[in-house]
C-alpha cells in the first residue's frame, strides 16, 4: 500500500510531487521519492524514512518539468532504505509500482542473465528491467511510443501479482504511462495536464474530473489528454466522476493529530451516513443510493458481512442489530480466512464487503470470491469509487469525509451506522419489524449523533487517565454482545497507536482460561453500560478485581454501584441501548489516542502501519 502519484502537463515543481506525496503518506512512510523528466534527462531523488528527509534534497531536482512521478514506499520486499526507494530507473525508463510481483525472483534470473545489474532488493526493479528490455527488443525503426506500448505489453504478460505502475521514458517526453492490475490507480484530469495517483486525496487540490482506472487497463496520459485500454488492446471509456472532497477537508483543522480532528468528526460522519436515508417521521429506510434495488432484499436468506480489522469489529456490532431486526442469519468473516475456505454463499447471500478505503485486498479478493459463488454483494466503503465497490452490485458509500489517520475512528462509527441502516431497509422489505417498533429505532438512531457530540467532552479527563496506563505492557478488554465488539476495537487502538500488547474477550470467555492472566501487572477495561449484559458484566468485574486487577469502567454516569466497582470510571450518558456502541467506541478511541500521545509515538503513522492495505 504504497502512495503513488504521476504529472504529464504544462510544467510542475518539485513541491508539486512532494505536496502530491504528503497527502498519500498515509498509504506508507518508510522511505519516498521523486523522478522528474526534462529535456536535459531524468533527474531521481529519493530518501529512506519519513517524508519529510525527502524535503532537503528537492532542491537538487530541476525547479520544473513537463512530467514526473513520486512514490512514498510500505516495503514489501526489501529494507526501507533509499537505494530499495522508488523509483526504479533502468536505463532510459523510470518506473515506480504499488503492490507485488511474486514471480520476481525467476524473472531477476533470466534478466541477470541477459547482462542486468541489481542495484536493490525490490521486485520493482525487476519490472523497470524487464520493460526496458523488452522496449529494447523493439524494432527501433518503430517511433518509441508504438515501442513502449508493444513493451509494456510484453512486461504484463509475464508479471504474476498485483500493480499499478507509473512509467517516464527518456525518448517519450510528452508521455506519462500508468498500468492496473490488483492495486488502485485513479486518473486526474486537468487543464493542459493530467494526473495518476493512489488515491484521490492527492489529486483533490488539483481537479475534481478524476477516473478509476479498472483491473486490466492501461492509460497513456498527455498534456491534451488521455486513452485508456484494456490489456487485450482494446479501447476503454470511462466517464469522469466529480470529486467532492475539498482540500480543506484534508487538513488538520487546528487539531495537533488527524487522528484526533477525525474522533472528534465522528457525530457529523454519523449524521452524514443517516441523511437523505431515514425518514424521521416514518422511520422509512430509503437505501436508493446504495444501489440496493438491484438486490432482492425480500429473498435473502443469509447475510454475510467480510472485513478486516476495526471494519470487522464494526461488522460484529452489525451482526448483533442486522439478526435482531431480520432474523436472519449473520455471519461475519474475516476476509483473510473467507477467501480460502469452500464459499457457501448461493443467490440468497447478501455477501457485504466492509472496508473504509475501499482497496483492502484480501477484502477485495474475498467479496470477487462471494459473487463468482453467486452471492448478492455491496460494498460499504468509504473511498469514492474505489475498487471494492466497482467489484460489487451494489455500493454504499459512507459519507464521512476523508479519513487520514491511520487509525480508523469515524468511519468505524460510520461504517456501524451503515450497517444498521442496511439492517433496517432489510427488515422493511420482509415486513420483519411493526412500523412503530421501526419508527421507535428510527427516532433512537437519529439521536445517535449528540449523544456522540457529549460523548467528546470526555476527551480532557481521558487525557489525565492515559498516564496512569501508558506504562503497562498488557492490557486486557472486556464486553459483552455489541460491547465486545468495542472492547475488540478499542484493544486495537491501543496495540496499533501505542504499540502496548492489549487483548480483548467476550466477558463470558473470560472464566474460560483469560482469567489466568490476572494480577495487579494486568489491568482490565470493562465496557459496562447497563444493557442486557449489565448484570454478568458486574460478575466479571468483581472476578477480576477479587485477583488484583485494576478496573477501567465505561458505563452510565450515573451508576454509582458501577463506580464503586471501578478504580477509573469513563462516564457515558444513559441512551436507548442500541446506540451504546457509538458511545463506548469514543472512550476507547480516545484512550487509544492518549495513551499513545502520553508514549510519544507517531499517532498518525503508527509504526509498520499503512492506511489502506492493498497487499495480501
Ligand atoms: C484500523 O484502525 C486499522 N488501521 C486497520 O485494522 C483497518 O481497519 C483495516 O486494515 C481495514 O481497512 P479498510 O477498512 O480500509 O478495509
Amino acid at each position: 500500500m504504497c502512495g503513488v502519484i504521476g504529472y504529464i502537463g504544462k510544467g510542475a515543481t518539485p513541491d508539486f510531487f512532494f505536496n502530491g506525496l504528503k497527502r498519500l503518506e498515509y498509504r506508507g512512510y518508510d522511505s519516498a521519492g521523486i523522478a522528474m523528466l526534462t529535456s536535459e534527462g531524468i533527474f531521481i531523488e529519493r530518501a529512506e524514512g519519513k517524508l519529510a528527509n525527502l524535503q532537503n534534497k528537492l532542491k537538487n531536482l530541476p525547479p520544473k518539468a513537463m512530467a514526473g512521478i513520486g512514490h512514498t514506499r510500505w516495503a514489501t520486499h526489501g529494507k526501507p532504505t533509499e537505494t530499495n526507494a522508488h523509483p526504479h530507473r533502468s536505463g532510459n525508463i523510470v518506473l515506480l509500482h504499488n503492490g507485488i510481483i511474486e514471480n520476481h525472483t525467476p524473472l531477476k534470473k533470466m534478466l541477470r542473465e541477459k547482462g542486468y545489474n541489481f542495484l536493490s532488493e525490490t521486485d520493482t526493479e525487476v519490472a523497470a528491467h524487464l520493460l526496458h528490455f523488452e522496449f529494447s527488443s523493439q524494432n527501433p525503426a518503430e517511433d518509441a511510443h508504438s515501442r513502449m506500448k508493444k513493451a509494456i505489453h510484453k512486461m504484463i504478460s509475464q508479471l504474476k501479482g498485483a500493480y499499478a505502475f507509473g512509467i517516464l521514458c527518456q525518448e517519450i517526453p510528452d508521455r506519462l504511462y500508468a498500468v492496473k492490475l490488483g492495486s488502485p490507480l485513479v486518473l486526474g484530469i486537468g487543464e493542459g495536464e493530467n494526473y495518476i495517483a493512489s488515491g484521490i486525496t492527492a489529486l483533490v487540490e488539483h481537479t475534481q474530473k478524476t477516473i478509476v482506472l479498472e483491473d486490466h487497463e492501461i492509460a497513456y496520459l498527455r498534456a491534451d489528454g488521455i486513452e485508456i485500454k484494456n490489456f487485450q488492446g482494446e479501447p476503454v471509456h470511462h466517464a469522469f466522476s466529480k470529486v467532492e472532497w475539498s482540500v480543506a477537508m484534508m487538513e488538520k483543522g487546528g487539531y495537533r493529530h488527524f487522528m484526533l480532528k477525525e474522533i472528534n468528526e465522528q457525530p457529523q460522519a454519523i449524521a452524514q451516513t443517516i441523511a437523505g436515508r431515514l425518514n424521521r417521521d416514518t422511520g422509512h429506510v430509503n437505501l436508493e443510493d446504495y444501489g440496493i434495488s438491484k438486490i432482492d432484499l425480500k429473498n435473502i436468506d443469509r447475510v454475510q458481512l467480510i472485513a478486516c480489522g476495526t471494519s470487522h469489529y464494526a461488522s460484529l456490532i452489525g451482526k448483533y442489530f442486522i439478526e435482531n431486526v431480520t432474523r436472519i442469519p449473520v455471519e461475519i468473516d474475516l476476509a483473510s480466512e473467507y477467501r480460502y475456505r469452500p464459499c457457501t454463499a448461493t443467490q440468497k447471500t447478501l455477501t457485504v464487503a466492509i472496508s473504509q478505503s475501499g482497496e483492502t485486498a484480501d477484502t477485495l479478493q474475498a467479496i470477487k470470491y462471494a459473487r463468482m459463488s453467486g452471492a448478492n454483494t455491496l460494498a460499504i466503503v468509504n473511498v469514492p469509487g474505489s475498487t471494492i465497490a466497482h467489484a460489487c452490485h451494489a455500493e454504499s458509500l459512507i459519507h464521512a469525509g476523508p479519513e487520514i489517520g491511520v487509525a480508523s475512528t469515524k468511519v468505524f462509527s460510520a461504517q456501524v451506522m451503515s450497517l444498521f441502516l442496511l439492517g433496517l431497509a432489510i427488515a422493511q422489505e420482509r415486513r420483519s419489524l411493526s412500523a412503530e417498533k421501526q419508527k421507535e429505532i428510527a427516532d433512537d438512531l437519529v439521536k445517535a449523533p449528540s449523544l456522540v457530540e457529549s460523548c467528546l467532552e470526555l476527551s480532557k479527563s481521558i487525557e489525565k487517565l492515559a498516564n496512569s496506563y501508558h506504562k503497562y505492557t498488557s492490557i486486557l478488554y472486556i464486553g459483552r454482545g455489541p460491547q465486545w465488539g468495542i472492547a475488540l476495537e478499542g484493544a486495537l487502538k491501543l496495540k496499533e497507536l501505542s504499540y502496548i500488547h492489549a487483548e480483548a474477550y467476550a466477558g463470558g470467555e473470560l472464566k474460560h482460561g483469560p482469567i489466568a492472566l490476572i494480577d495487579e501487572n494486568m489491568p482490565v477495561v470493562c465496557l459496562a453500560p447497563q444493557d442486557e449484559y449489565y448484570e454478568k458484566m458486574v460478575s466479571n468485574i468483581e472476578e477480576v478485581r477479587a485477583r488484583g486487577a485494576r478496573t477501567l469502567t465505561i458505563g452510565f454516569a450515573d451508576d454509582q454501584e458501577l463506580r464503586d466497582l471501578s478504580d477509573d470510571f469513563i462516564p457515558i450518558p444513559r441512551a436507548p441501548t442500541l446506540l451504546l456502541p457509538f458511545l463506548s467506541a469514543v472512550p476507547m478511541h480516545l484512550f487509544g489516542y492518549w495513551v499513545a500521545v502520553r508514549k510519544g509515538t507517531d499517532v498518525d503513522q503508527p509504526r509498520n502501519l499503512a492506511k489502506s492495505v492493498t497487499v495480501e
